[in-house]
């Protein structure tokens, strides 16, 4: 029995979904904790290809319990959406065990219409955000204003707060970003038919995965973006609303850190980023636009171009810190193929300071940081078959090897492609 963490160490898309996809067939429950449907995993199962950004990779899986958790804000429309798709490709059984957290928040028409007129008053200055309202709706959590499912679930409750809330944001969006202001009558309609549909699946999720604890489940904790979007430790402003390093996997979802045994930290083999903010590693040019189009590097989410650099272990090492990881899965590995030589960041040098530990949090000065790389042969063979260390070539191998030295921790696994027996496992964190 285990507990066992997912998180990104970058700016998110490291390939989660696949990893997720293939530890959830160890796991008994798979719990999401922070996030909404800013994120997306792209899941590729028998070449038919499915992205969810809500409910955890896990439910491509027969008979596992998925966790929507108390620290996700989650937007219902989309939710529902996702569970009317699965259920039209035979995904989502009706004995499907799905349950979202009473305590998780609720994304309103009013949090994606402020995080929009945001974004565009900003103009040059914005986030570059999902625009799924994500930053409002966290933001409601915190000033305690924010809709819970199990208020939404309480009609009279959920029209009270409703009302309260639509005048203070009608109020801003009319006021001060000169929108259209929303409707009550239209919103209470719509949510309260969401409600009627989503309550089957409300439910105490602190209780349950604890139940399943002591019943010796195997649970996994799906992070979703990275740890450099954390709101505390990634480059602030240009971040999420939510904390995504492993520590946020007890709070969103009501289980204690000593129950946790391990912490998986998903690293891309190259870096990448979608919305603003600085990248040290960048590649503008036309080796970044390899990385580009070879990884497909395109948002699941909003669709948006990924802009690519090389391999930044400096974020690396501060998410293995922060989110205490004690393995990584290096993914996308076949990509690099071809590219010759190649570069990885070890440090980052701004004057006379050099930051090899830490990514300094002040954005004026990370942007004034240039990298120092560390060069490496790279390799030309297809490596896309290879299911053991030893089926690699040496250049990839001791590619790997000098990325374990630089992040200090060993490789859980290698993806070299999107497949699931595109996998190299080394130490399966279930298995002890
Ligand atoms: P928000 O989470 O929509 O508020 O967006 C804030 C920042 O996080 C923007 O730069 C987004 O592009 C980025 N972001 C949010 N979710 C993801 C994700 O799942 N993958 C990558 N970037 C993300």
């Amino acid at each position: 029995m285990a507990q066992v963490i997912i998180v990104g160490t970058q700016w998110g898309d490291e390939g989660k979904g696949k990893i997720v996809d293939l530890y959830a067939r160890d796991a008994d429950v798979i719990a999401r904790f922070q996030g909404g449907n800013n994120a997306g995993h792209t899941l590729v199962v028998e070449g038919r290809q499915t992205i969810l950004h809500l409910i955890p990779s896990g439910i491509l899986h027969n008979n596992k319990i998925c966790v929507l958790g108390n620290g996700m804000v989650i937007d219902p429309e989309v939710l529902l959406q996702e569970i009317d798709e699965l259920s039209e490709k035979n995904l989502f059984p009706p004995d499907t065990k799905l349950y979202i957290s009473q305590n998780a928040h609720i994304i309103m028409p009013y949090h994606r219409s402020l995080d929009k007129a945001r974004e565009t008053r900003k103009g040059a200055t914005k986030i570059g955000t999902t625009g799924r309202g994500i930053g409002p709706a966290y933001e409601d959590k915190i000033v305690r204003t924010g809709i819970r499912l199990c208020d939404l679930l309480d009609s009279e409750t959920f029209g009270e707060m409703l009302r309260s809330n639509v005048e203070e944001k009608n109020f801003y969006l009319t006021q001060f970003y000169e929108e259209k202001p929303v409707e009550y009558d239209a919103i209470f309609d719509e949510y309260c038919g969401y409600a009627d549909r989503l309550r089957q699946y409300a439910a105490n999720t602190s209780l349950i995965i604890d139940q399943e604890i002591k019943k010796g489940s195997d649970i996994l904790f799906e992070g979703a973006q990275g740890c450099h979007l954390d709101i505390d430790y990634g480059t602030y402003p240009f971040v999420t609303s939510s904390n995504t390093a492993a520590g946020s996997a007890c709070c969103g979802s009501g289980v204690g850190p000593t129950r946790i045994d391990a912490v998986v930290g998903i690293c891309k083999a190259y870096t990448t980023r979608v919305g603003e903010g600085p990248f040290v590693t960048e590649l503008t040019g036309t080796i970044g636009e390899k990385i580009q189009t070879v990884g497909c590097e395109f948002g699941a989410t909003t669709g948006r171009k990924r802009r690519c650099g090389w391999l930044d272990m400096v974020l690396v090492r501060q998410s293995v810190r922060v989110s205490g990881i004690t393995g990584i899965a290096l993914t996308k590995l076949d990509v690099l193929t071809g590219i010759n030589p190649l570069r990885i960041c070890v440090a980052y040098k701004t004057g006379s300071e050099q930051f090899s530990e830490s990514v300094p949090p002040n954005t004026k000065v990370l942007g004034q940081c240039s990298p120092v790389y560390e060069e490496m042969a790279g390799w030309s063979e297809d490596i896309t078959g290879a299911k053991t260390m030893d089926d690699l070539p040496v250049n990839a191998r001791r590619y790997i090897e000098r990325l374990e030295e630089l992040a200090g921790v060993k490789m859980s696994l290698v993806s070299v492609g999107p497949g699931r027996d595109e996998t190299i496992m080394l130490r399966n964190p279930f298995h002890g």
